[in-house]
């Protein structure tokens, strides 16, 4: 609300102006728009709708992520490969909820380490593809970008881009973050409901062995508040949300100037990352990414170099500031140990502090001989082991973990306990994109990120 004593800065031209510089540049993965006036009508409405997110909140993400930069906390993302519309029901948002606070539990309890937990949620609808079409039998049709820009029915009504799920796409969003932080600041998430979030997934060793550990937070807590200490702070969690930032006609519009100090910020997201395929130097999306002052990430795969990383800190993080850059790495479980190394010896000599996570997800996929898109668990630990070792030689902080999972029993990446083999694939494979663990697979992957960051701390 505006009133008499607050003072809005207005954003000096030149800042607006920036902000369109992308529109002149080479620009990837951008839908081909059967009507672009119908495109550009749906975004002036987009820039005239309230932020999902406020400019103060993207600041304190971008102090807790300072932290993390200097080694003092780890970072959590976690969610679906692309979010669908139809996926956007009540159920399905709070079991990746509780699946995200069940594995930042086991990572603060087991490494001694706050925990910032981020969703790849609320936003993650818009996918860059390895080919413009696909093609079925004799049939070839736009490929499926993601539900804010088509849809993944295999028809030509179905894949024709459609401006109008941009704003569908906004109201997901909106309805996501409206339970996200629901659950998150109205009680569900205290600490003291640490055994509830555990309820209602099937019974696995993963879930047991979180249950002995919830039973031990429990005594902890009991003692401290017998003791007196006051645990209605835990309450409350802070949870961000995070997203690709790659449509640029609902990312621009989304993106408003801060009253507060005139500069830009994307009020899509909290954070927002720049993808493997659209970090060129020149194009679009670093320029873009340049210009807004939320925390950003970046994907870096098995043949970025040095030299790469340096003009990528130079455009995007000009002044060093911890917490600004975070660089994903994406390497493959066979490669991170001869990619990352020299990146993390680079590093050191560029006078730069940027956030480490690892994907472990992105440079693992295989594909089945039943043509089943996945990916084999026993691969995603190694390439998580690898980042630690390259961390742990260097003497560089492994500052997270970025996956893909979802609450749900899916049957979707191969292995973990449960051992899911190729012919338990096609039981429940549901994502229309990548695989992604389910909630054991994910519990089991936090204990052994838990024990890994024990032996760092
Ligand atoms: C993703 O994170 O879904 C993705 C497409 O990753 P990358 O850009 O690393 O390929
Ligand atoms: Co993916």
């Amino acid at each position: 609300m505006s009133d008499s004593t607050e003072t809005v800065v207005q954003a000096d031209p030149s800042v607006l102006a920036g902000l369109d510089a992308w529109r002149e540049l080479p620009v990837k993965q951008q839908p081909s728009w059967p009507d672009p006036e119908a495109t550009a009508r749906v975004s002036s409405q987009l820039a005239t709708l309230p932020p999902l997110v406020f400019a103060g909140e993207v600041d304190i993400l971008r102090e807790r992520l300072a932290r993390v930069a200097r080694g003092e906390a780890f970072l959590l993302q976690g969610g679906d490969c692309a979010e669908t519309f139809a996926g956007a029901t009540a159920d399905q948002i709070r079991r990746r909820i509780k699946t995200v606070l069940q594995m930042a539990v086991v990572l603060t309890y087991g490494a001694s380490m706050p925990v910032v937990k981020m969703g790849r949620m609320a936003g993650q609808f818009a996918k860059p593809r390895s080919s413009d079409t696909e093609t079925r039998g004799d049939v070839t049709l736009p490929a499926y970008r993601g539900d804010i820009v088509n849809s993944y029915d295999f028809t030509p009504e179905g894949r024709t881009p459609d401006p109008q799920r941009l704003l569908d796409g906004y109201h997901m969003a909106a309805s996501t973050l409206n339970l996200i932080r629901a659950f998150t600041q109205g009680g569900f998430a205290d600490l003291r409901e640490v055994h509830s979030w555990n309820r209602g997934f099937a019974s696995n060793p993963a879930n047991q062995r979180y249950e002995g550990l919830a039973r031990e937070i429990d005594r902890a807590v009991k003692f401290m508040e017998a003791a007196g200490a006051d645990f209605d702070e835990l309450r409350r969690v802070e949870f961000y949300t995070g997203h690709e930032g790659l449509l640029m006609d609902y990312e621009r519009p989304l993106t408003r100037i801060d009253s507060r100090n005139g500069t830009p910020v994307n009020t899509s997201a909290h954070f927002l990352w720049i993808g493997e395929r659209t970090r060129d130097l020149d194009g679009a999306h670093v320029d873009y990414f340049s210009r807004i002052r939320n925390p950003i990430g970046v994907k870096l795969g098995p043949s970025t170099t040095v030299d790469d990383m340096e003009r990528l800190i130079d455009k995007l993080d000009p002044e060093r500031e911890p917490g600004r850059l975070t660089f994903i790495t994406r390497m493959g479980a066979g490669k991170i140990r001869d990619a990352l190394p020299p990146l993390l010896e680079g590093i050191k000599t560029l006078d730069a502090t940027p956030v480490w996570v690892t994907d472990p997800m992105h440079g693992n996929g295989i594909t089945t001989p039943t043509g089943y898109k996945t990916r084999r668990f026993d691969d995603v630990v190694d390439e998580v082991r690898g980042f630690f070792e390259a961390h742990r030689a260097a003497g560089t902080f492994p500052g997270g973990i970025h996956v893909e999972l979802t609450g749900d029993d899916v049957t979707e990446c191969l292995g973990g306990s449960e051992m899911i083999d190729e012919e338990t694939l096609a039981t429940r494979y549901e994502s229309l994109c990548d695989p992604r663990l389910n909630h054991m697979q994910s519990l089991e992957l936090a204990f052994l990120v838990a024990e890994e960051l024990g032996d760092v701390r």
